[in-house]
Order: structure tokens, then sequence, then C-alpha cells
């Protein structure tokens, strides 16, 4: 059996910001230029129909995946394919923002921010079939066909999502970009979205690269979890094997700061620290300076991907040891099935 070719394959992207001061300061005061690796040399594939979520502490680079992914900006580095669509047109991609006040235009009423795909790209023709269509768009999302009368600050955070994404749908994408959709939603308004995301994925099949820094919203949306620390992947795991045996430290000391069930007002006990400045990175592994399995090693050398036989990924020198460990020497004895670290290619 083949396997699935995959909706969107990531491979080495890389992204540098130039943060360099104005060229006439720096000649004045003889700074050097100044660069910011915000993306770090990251690889993943998102398997057709499903969700793999980007997660980690604000600056990590998870907003410049969005970017780059959905074409906003380019990379310095690495390559963005993705798969075939249906009929094998190319596939679309849309964007769903946090704030989704900000990307609904104030002035037009809601129906004609949903219709504008459906006329730009000549979807449906005739006005009838537009409103038809807008009306259909707005039940789908749970929104009445009235509603497309009103204008977006007639509605709440939640409501405004809902026409976000009803207006994503217009264009008929089978990828949807999210980048903290529910951030800014109180916590059950935030559910009902999530809930809403999740039928829709399984009623038209779309496959999601869903962003957030909160580890019970990923967990409740994901097929697949990446966790990004200072531009880089650390773990990656399907959703089930990251909770149940998480292998990063750091993803460790996330899913710490998630409350604890059986006294949910008591945070359970994280050694936490701050998250260094990507424009002077901490040498080898970048995680080391808050690490509490941090040894001479960690502080040398950069730790590299390796696979697990669980089906993660992990970027930890301690784990690579303890793989290395139970790796059987005796050739003898035939090949190991499933016990040693696989080296991935770069
Ligand atoms: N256009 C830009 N120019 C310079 N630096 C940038 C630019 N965009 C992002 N950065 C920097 O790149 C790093 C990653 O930013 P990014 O917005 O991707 O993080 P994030 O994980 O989305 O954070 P948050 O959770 O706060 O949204 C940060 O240090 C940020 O300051
Ligand atoms: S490589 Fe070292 S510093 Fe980095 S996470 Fe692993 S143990 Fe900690
Ligand atoms: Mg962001």
């Amino acid at each position: 059996m083949t396997a699935a070719v995959p909706a969107l394959t990531v491979t080495g992207l890389t992204r540098v910001f130039d943060v360099s001061a104005p060229w006439l300061n720096r000649l004045i005061e003889r700074q050097p230029q100044r660069f910011l690796r915000a993306v770090d040399d990251i690889s993943f594939p998102v398997p057709r129909g499903s969700c793999l979520s980007l997660v980690g502490e604000s600056g990590c680079g998870k907003s410049t995946v969005a970017k780059l992914v959905s074409g906003l900006i380019a990379p310095s580095a690495g390559s963005i394919a993705f798969g075939p669509g249906p009929a094998g047109k190319p596939l679309s991609a849309q964007m769903i923002f946090q704030d989704p006040y900000a990307s609904l235009n104030p002035r037009w009423r809601v129906g004609d921010i949903i219709a504008e795909p459906l006329r730009e790209m000549s979807l449906r023709k005739g006005e009838a079939d537009v409103r038809a269509r807008v009306a259909e768009l707005l039940a789908t999302v749970g929104l009445s066909a009235s509603d497309g009368r009103k204008f977006p600050h007639e509605f709440s955070g939640g409501q405004r999502q809902r026409i976000s994404i009803a207006r994503a749908l217009a264009s008929e994408p089978e990828f949807l970009i999210c980048d903290e959709p529910t951030s800014a939603l109180d916590v059950s308004v935030q559910a009902q979205i999530l809930n809403l995301m999740r039928r829709l994925q399984d009623e038209m099949g779309l496959t999601y690269l869903f962003i957030s820094h909160d580890m019970s919203v990923v967990r409740h949306m994901s097929d697949e979890i990446a966790v990004m620390y200072l531009g880089r992947i650390v773990e990656q795991a399907p959703t089930e094997v990251l909770f149940a045996g998480p292998k990063h430290p750091y993803t460790r000391l996330l899913l710490d700061t998630i409350p604890n069930v059986q006294s949910p007002r008591r945070r359970r006990q994280t050694q936490t620290g701050e998250v260094p400045s990507p424009l002077n990175p901490p040498t080898g592994c970048t995680f080391h300076p808050r690490c509490p399995e941090a040894d001479a090693r960690c502080r040398a050398e950069r730790p590299e991907v390796l696979a697990q036989p669980d089906g993660s990924r992990v970027a930890c020198h301690r784990v690579a040891e303890a793989m290395a460990a139970l790796a059987v020497p005796a050739p003898a004895r035939g090949p190991l099935k499933g016990a040693g670290a696989v080296r991935l290619p770069a």
C-alpha cells in the first residue's frame, strides 16, 4: 500500500529577519547588522484530513510558520509543498487569524464580506446564487441568513470568528491555517468555536495547521503536535503519545502549566524561567539555561531531531543517550526492531 500524499510537506524551512538599525545609524554608531532567526530549519508533513498543531511560548516562531505556509512572507531557505487538490487542481489554503475584528472590514455588511471571495473567484454566477451561498455559509457556522445584513461591530467576538470562518470557507479551501483562532475569546466561547472547527473538519475533510500556546486547546484539536522552542521543533508526536509520555524537558514544562485536574486551583510545580532572546540564542541546545537535565554537552552541541520507535521525533541529548543505551550492539542478534533512534536526513 502506498502512503497517502500529504496535504502539506515542509522541509528545512527557515526564516531570518534583518533587524539591523537603519544603515546611517549603524554607520555612525559602528553597529553590525543584526539578524533574527525566527524559524530555524523545521520539517514536517501534514497528512490530508488531519490536524497538526504548533505549540510553544510567545516568540517561538509559530506565527512566522503560519505566514510562511500561507505565502504572506517568503522563506529564507527550505521548501513548502502542498499536495495536489481534488481532480489534480492545486490545493487551496486559507488563513484564519487570532483577531476576527481586525480581519473583517468594519464598513462592509457581513453578507458582502462573505460574498467577496465568491464574486472575485466567480464561484457563483448571478446575485441570487451568491446570496443563497452566503446564507448557506452563515448556516454552516451557526448564524442566520439575516445576520448577513449586519455589520461586524454588531456581533460578539465568538460570532465574529464564526464570520471569519464562513468567509474562509467561501473560497472552498481544503487547507486551513489557524493562528490562535480562539485565544482572544472567553473559555466557554472558545470551546464552541473549537467544536465548530472540528465538525467542519469532519464534514468537509479539511486539513488544519493549527497554532496555539495552550496545551489544553491543542489536545482537543490535534492528531499530531509539534512543540517549538526558539524557532525549532524540539518534539513532535501523535497527540496521545505526547500527552502519555512527553520526552523533551521543554514539553514536560509546557504540560506542567496545564491546571491539575485533581486540584484545579493549584497549578503543578513548574520550573519556568524566561525564554532567551532569539537575537542572542544560547549555544548548543537553546533550552539549556532552563533545563534541569542540562550538562556540558548540552551547552556545546546542538541536538539533532531523532525519530523514536513510538512515532515521535525529539531533539534532546538525554533522549538520544537513553535510546543508544537501549540499543543492542551485537550484530549476531539480528537487526533490532523498534528500539534504536533513527537518524533523520538533514
Ligand atoms: N517582521 C518581523 N521582523 C522582525 N522580527 C520578527 C518579525 N516577525 C516576527 N519576528 C520575531 O520573530 C520571532 C518569532 O515571532 P512569531 O510572531 O512567529 O512568534 P509566535 O510564536 O507567533 O509568538 P506569539 O505566541 O506571541 O504570537 C520573535 O522574536 C519576533 O519578534
Ligand atoms: S539537550 Fe540537554 S539542555 Fe537540551 S533539552 Fe535535552 S537535556 Fe535539556
Ligand atoms: Mg503568534
